[in-house]
């Protein structure tokens, strides 16, 4: 989605603007723009398409302005088009403005500014921003240093919907103001030079000491100084956080594609994460405040979260249901947000969202909250709206996840929630310890077995190579194969564009096998040693109907008819997913590099959705 990157200190700032939507280009965009203070006059640089297309434009490299705003659009309100793009500009173009989000009430605020004589350029919701900016700052007779303040403390009263936005002024050449409301903005505090973003991998390079703006806050920027105000422009102190993330964990460090190195980053990634809960035999969750009494009283877990992590939702079920005998449900956070589900303080509500920004998951935590119940948020990044909105969060160690197709953190989720489990499961005493204590020694042995997997991945590149020019392919699978085998479905749609379904394997007969003809592709997950023989004769039925199989198994099958048998080490079916889903990453990079496609950056999906 939107990408906002914004500079003010002593360096020419259209450089750092540019380098900054360049790393936010894994959100998703259709244009890109920038905006600079050029002697006394707002210089807007804007085009259709990717940054290169903005960088290209001729005349950029004149910019020599040390104070500016930028901006990747991706298209809501208005098609994508050069007018469409931000920064847009009030009539007389003294105020520039970025936004991300979306001004629900905008026709309403237009037709008042068209009613003033207000004209508008573009058919975008933002465009009332600049001009209620203009409005406001003229209507407001008071000459003093916080004339402009008082302008976007007006102007934000009358915005209903999600914004972060960014604003240059001529008024004020070397301030920049910035306010937020359900939309991610952090500020990068640097020596003699502060930057804005919207994500912080996109100015990581350029420091590690960040301010996390909360709803409503408005802030304001110079060289040398950030004041922080309230919405009624109260002043309020703000403390500064360090992000632990390296520089080079935003840059592909040689790889081809993000993909790939986020892939082979999975490792690490478990390791970090279930080492941070999980030593000497010991689980322990810092911030975890549930008793025994608290966890024994509770009717029902939800598992709520959008696309990849609710499937980490799905295979993490198992775990708690069987540890600790809880009903889990797994929901869609934007069906559970208006469906009126079954809350109440008896219920805990835990949300997973790696950037901790996707606008419906919030929605469904809030709602959850208030009906009472317990929320605790998944996140892979620290201090993100989320967690900031929980009652409790605990955090994967996945570092930035750049690629769209998410990778090491579903398998970084699945490995945090599986933690939680035992933990909680621990509290109960519900089951066996020595249960529990095989599954911490399993969980422990699972990123030497991704090692061994991706030691070898000519198998996957191979059968890849088969079966690339497909247009639909089966994923299938029992249990917690099951729950992984739609997030290998997903993984293939998103960056191959190839059709696929994902069944439970006993639901075959029930319809999709009427789908089975020759040469049909099919993906058979086959990790669990007491449902292995039930998942074989479901694919002979469609072997036998000419389909051509992958199977990924941890078990000794006889090849009957099967195309390729990728071998996995043994593991506990509970944790099997964070094992089995890696050929299934691997074989939807395959074939997307196959097909020549832009494997980190696919077509109409964005990284982090912060509008519904
Ligand atoms: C987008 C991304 C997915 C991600 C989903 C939820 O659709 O492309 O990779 O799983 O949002 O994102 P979140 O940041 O909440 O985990």
């Amino acid at each position: 989605m939107c990408g906002i990157v914004g500079y003010i200190g002593n360096k020419k700032a259209m450089p750092i603007l540019v380098n900054g939507l360049l790393r936010l280009e894994y959100r998703g965009y259709d244009s890109a723009g920038i905006a600079t203070i050029e002697d006394d006059k707002i210089v807007v640089m804007k085009n259709k398409g990717r940054v290169n297309n903005l960088s290209n434009l001729s005349g950029i490299d004149k910019l020599v302005g040390t104070i500016g705003i930028a901006h990747t659009r991706w298209a809501t309100h208005g098609k994508p088009s050069k007018e469409n793009s931000h920064p847009h500009l009030d009539n007389s173009k003294s105020f520039a403005v970025v936004h991300n989000g979306i001004i629900e009430n905008y026709h309403e605020l237009k037709n008042f500014l068209i009613e003033k004589g207000y004209e508008f350029l573009s058919t975008t919701d933002t465009e009332v921003i600049p001009n209620l900016l203009h409005y406001y700052f003229n209507q407001d007779s008071k000459n003093d240093e916080k004339k402009l303040l008082r302008a976007v403390k007006n102007t934000c009263k009358d915005l209903k919907g999600s914004y972060a936005i960014e604003i240059l002024s001529t008024y004020n050449k070397d301030k920049m103001i910035v306010v937020r409301k359900d939309s991610p903005l952090v500020i990068g505090k640097g020596l003699e030079e502060n930057y804005i973003s919207s994500d912080i991998p996109a100015i990581l390079s350029y420091t590690k000491d960040f301010y996390l703006i909360d709803d409503n806050e408005i802030a304001e920027l110079s060289r040398d100084k950030i004041k922080f105000y309230d919405s009624e422009l109260n002043e309020i102190i703000k403390p500064v956080k360090s992000i632990e993330w390296g520089a080079l964990s935003a840059e592909k460090d040689g790889y081809e594609d993000f993909m790939l190195k986020e892939i082979h980053e999975q490792p690490r990634a478990i390791r970090e994460t279930v080492g941070a809960k999980l030593d000497n035999g010991k689980i322990e969750i810092e911030g975890l405040e549930f008793s025994k009494e608290y966890l024994e009283n509770l009717n029902k877990i939800y598992i709520v979260a959008c696309g990849t992590a609710m499937h980490a939702g799905l295979v993490a079920k198992a775990t708690f249901e069987k540890f600790c005998k809880i009903p889990v449900e797994v929901d869609i956070a934007s069906e559970f947000r208006y469906r009126d589900p079954l809350i109440d303080e008896r219920t805990l509500c835990i949300y997973i969202s790696q950037s901790g920004e996707t606008a419906d998951t919030i929605a469904a935590l809030k709602l959850a909250k208030s009906k009472g119940a317990k929320t605790l948020a998944i996140s892979n990044v620290i201090g993100s709206s989320i967690t900031r909105e929980a009652d409790y969060s605990i955090y994967t160690h996945a570092g930035p996840e750049i690629a769209v197709a998410s990778t090491k953190a579903y398998t970084s989720q699945v490995a945090l929630l599986v933690i939680l489990g035992m933990y909680f499961a621990e509290k109960l005493e519900k089951v066996d310890k020595s249960e529990i204590n095989n599954l911490k020694s399993d969980i422990l042995k699972i990123p030497t077995q991704i090692e061994e997997i991706l030691k070898n991945t000519k198998q996957i590149q191979e059968f890849a190579r088969k079966v690339y020019k497909e247009k639909d392919m089966f994923f299938l699978g029992r249990g917690t194969d099951y729950a992984v085998s739609l997030e290998g479905s997903l993984k293939l749609k998103e960056i191959s564009y190839i059709h696929s379904e994902s069944y439970a394997s006993g639901e075959l007969k029930h319809g999709p096998i009427a789908l089975i003809e020759n040469g049909v592709t099919v993906v058979a997950i086959m990790t669990n040693p007491s449902l292995v023989e039930k998942s074989i004769s479901n694919i002979q039925e469609v072997v036998t109907r000419g389909a051509k199989v992958l199977a990924i198994t941890s078990e000794d099958i006889k090849n009957d008819g099967l195309n390729e048998v990728i071998k996995l080490p043994k593991t506990n079916p509970l944790i099997s997913p964070i094992l089995s889903v890696i050929p299934m990453q691997l074989f939807a990079y395959y074939i997307s590099k196959e097909k020549g496609l832009d494997v980190d950056k696919p077509r109409n999906l964005a990284k982090s959705v912060t509008v519904e």
